[in-house]
């Protein structure tokens, strides 16, 4: 089995010391690498700037990248020849307009800064996946946290969406314990107790894997 994986923040570049990014540590995204290398897939890891030593598996390359747009042209080629494919990374919607190209200088009270779309990985591979293809996405909401994550799982042609609680204490960016649901395209609501994202992740890979009967028998 072939797996395709993004992981972490992306930083969009405002001028040559500054970027736009998110609180991402991309912890939940290498443990699903580590999960699924241990499962005996080959991994190709998507990672955008994260502070986590590289993983350790002989299965799982990592390919870094820094802005939403790397990690596209990173993850397109890999996507036709992956069985899976994963998106836990915490992509930048929007990335300024120009990079300046000297260090922005301090002038005035107020700095407008105009922002412009940035690619959305998951959405653009979904129209290319075949159907013996399986992709999961992620989701974090705040209010009709199921309805919204049941629309994001269609709009993105996700298999299967993990929303993440941000209603939870421990759970989310940056600690070592998430709390997530699971929804599938039937509708079918599955609820995971607050654990340890490495617990976690062996807890989705086994869960996909059972989804996926064709390639795991
Ligand atoms: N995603 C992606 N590329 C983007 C934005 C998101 O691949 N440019 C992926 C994420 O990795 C995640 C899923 O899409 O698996 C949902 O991300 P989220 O930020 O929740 O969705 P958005 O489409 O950005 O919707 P919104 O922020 O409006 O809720």
């Amino acid at each position: 089995m072939r797996v395709l994986l993004t992981a972490g923040p992306t930083y969009e570049p405002l001028d040559p010391v500054r970027y736009l990014g998110n609180r991402s540590t991309g912890k939940m995204g290498y443990a699903l690498a580590e999960a699924f290398a241990a499962a005996g897939a080959a991994v190709t890891l998507v990672s955008g700037p994260v502070a986590l030593p590289p993983p350790t598996s002989p299965l799982i390359t990592t390919v870094r990248v820094e802005t939403a747009q790397q990690m596209y042209e990173a993850a397109a080629p890999v996507a036709p020849q992956a069985d899976v494919w994963v998106f836990a990374a915490a992509v930048a919607d929007y990335r300024p307009a120009s990079i300046a190209p000297e260090k922005i200088k301090k002038e005035g009270d107020t700095l407008m800064l105009e922002l412009v779309k940035n690619v959305d990985i998951a959405a653009t591979l979904g129209q290319t996946k075949r159907a013996e293809q399986f992709a999961v996405g992620f989701a974090l909401e705040t209010t009709n946290e199921l309805a919204h994550a049941q629309v994001k799982l269609r709009r993105k042609n996700f298999d299967l969406v993990v929303l993440n609680s941000l209603r939870d204490a421990g759970a989310g960016f940056g600690y070592d314990t998430n709390k997530v649901t699971v929804l599938d395209r039937a509708g079918q609501v599955l609820n995971f107790e607050l654990q340890a994202k490495t617990e976690l992740a062996r807890v989705l890979v086994t869960l996909i894997l059972t989804r996926f009967p064709a390639v795991y028998a």
